[in-house]
């Protein structure tokens, strides 16, 4: 779909910012192309949609070469986001969306609904924003405007350049996240340049690592992380690639541990007597539906039910006797705990590992859709780690990747 053959860079200072690159997009592929600042992303980029143009070598969009296209009409089959969105400051967002349509001379109407769907697409509820204007809007949501303009007109190849490199780490997660999900629909060609390894990782099908104007590695990201080409894209990955390869890895049901589980409405004895037969410290607490409402603590379930047996045998002396017997029927509802930790199946094993931390959580559960599937510990993330290794292709020494850092962190 995007073809590089034997591209070459020279700017007239002389400065070679892309050396002989030759690689393939294929269609519907997401790459990245990641590098440390100045080794000739951005200027392998805007070869592309002609911004710059090569000084030798050639490229290919959609099996013609560029050259020889119309650089206008390259760019309309070409969509472009950046870093410093620039939208129209007075233009609404709904106006800034549908600027390709209107530049392609649609009928105004239909590049408004395109519009409309778009920033629906993007996560922007067009009821809500679509007559604002960029300043009142957030940096992540200007962003989002960004990617919808640039997919109004629906071209088969986006390029993107840092799109998401000045938002604050938590809304970058966000827009990577959405980004994924709105790519799973449009499965669009895509290009996308960073600095940063974990989004590279994160977003790419494959991943292309830069060292100065030459890609030193270019892979899936699972083969990039356990089998480094060469000492410098090790370096480049970071010594704890083991660690970057929890992004890369997904929640699988397989990895999830069966904690005892106990219903909202079951009697605190019977709670107590299922934790017992268990030996478990806890259980899982679902509603009447099977979704997840919490857990339970064992010393809870026991201690309240004492507290009742007491309570009950006070009663007999008098009037409260009725309260008593009333405490014996006490249910699981009366003493569960909200569960706040809870990812969905699929997610990656990092997210997982960052939700414990936050919530200060022995483990999360684990849910497909609404549905309880089982719940990640910190052991069975370690086993999940090792099963990614495990099937990891091209292999890699174990000691290489330090699982002793995950589990001890
Ligand atoms: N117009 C230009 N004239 C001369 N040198 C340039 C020009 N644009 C970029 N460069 C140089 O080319 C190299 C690659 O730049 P660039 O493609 O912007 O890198 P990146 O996007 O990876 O940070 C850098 O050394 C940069 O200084
Ligand atoms: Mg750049």
């Amino acid at each position: 779909m995007i073809r590089f053959e034997h591209v070459t860079k020279r700017y007239a200072d002389g400065t070679t910012a892309v050396d002989d690159l030759s690689f393939e997009v294929a269609e519907g592929e997401l790459v990245t192309l990641v590098g440390p600042s100045g080794c000739g992303k951005t200027t392998t980029m805007k070869m592309v949609n002609r911004l710059i143009e090569p000084t030798s070598g050639r490229i290919l969009v959609e099996g013609e070469d560029i050259a020889e296209t119309d650089p206008v009409a390259l760019r309309r089959r070409i969509g472009y986001v950046i870093q410093q969105v620039g939208l129209f400051p007075h233009k609404t967002v709904l106006e800034n969306t549908a600027t390709v349509p209107h530049l392609l001379g649609w009928q105004r109407k239909k590049g408004r609904e395109r519009a409309a769907e778009l920033l629906d697409l993007v996560g922007l509820d067009p009821s809500v924003y679509a007559d604002r204007y960029p300043d009142q809007l957030s940096g992540g949501q200007r962003q989002r405007v960004g990617v919808a303009r640039a997919l109004a007109a629906d071209p088969p190849v986006l390029l993107m350049d840092e799109p998401f490199g000045a938002v604050d780490p938590v809304v970058r997660e966000h827009l990577q996240t959405e980004f994924l999900r709105l790519q799973s629909q449009v499965r669009k060609t895509v290009l996308f340049v960073t600095h940063d390894i974990e989004e590279a990782v994160r977003l790419g099908d494959r991943i292309a690592v830069y060292g100065s104007g030459r890609i030193e590695q270019f892979d899936t990201p699972a083969a990039v992380l356990g089998a480094p080409a060469s000492p410098y894209v090790a370096d480049f990955v970071g010594a704890d690639r083991g660690l970057k390869r929890l992004s890369v890895t997904p929640i699988e049901p397989g990895d999830l541990w069966q904690p005892p589980v106990v219903h909202l409405d079951d009697p605190l004895t019977k709670a107590a007597a299922r934790l017992a037969s268990d030996g478990a410290r806890w259980a899982v607490v679902l509603d009447d539906a099977d979704h997840l409402h919490g857990w339970i603590p064992a010393d809870a379930a026991d201690a309240a039910d004492a507290a009742e047996g007491a309570e009950g045998a006070e009663g007999t002396e008098g009037a409260e006797g009725a309260e008593g017997a009333e405490g014996t029927d006490g249910t699981v509802r009366d003493h569960a705990r909200r569960m706040e930790a809870w990812l969905p199946v699929g997610a990656p094993l990092k997210q997982a590992f960052s939700t414990m931390l936050q919530h200060d959580a022995g483990w999360i559960a684990v849910l497909d859709g609404e549905r309880f599937l089982g719940v990640l510990t910190p052991g069975r993330l370690h086993e999940a780690l090792r099963r990614s290794i495990d099937a990891d292709a091209g292999g890699i020494a174990r000691g290489d990747v330090n699982l002793q850092t995950v589990a001890d962190t």
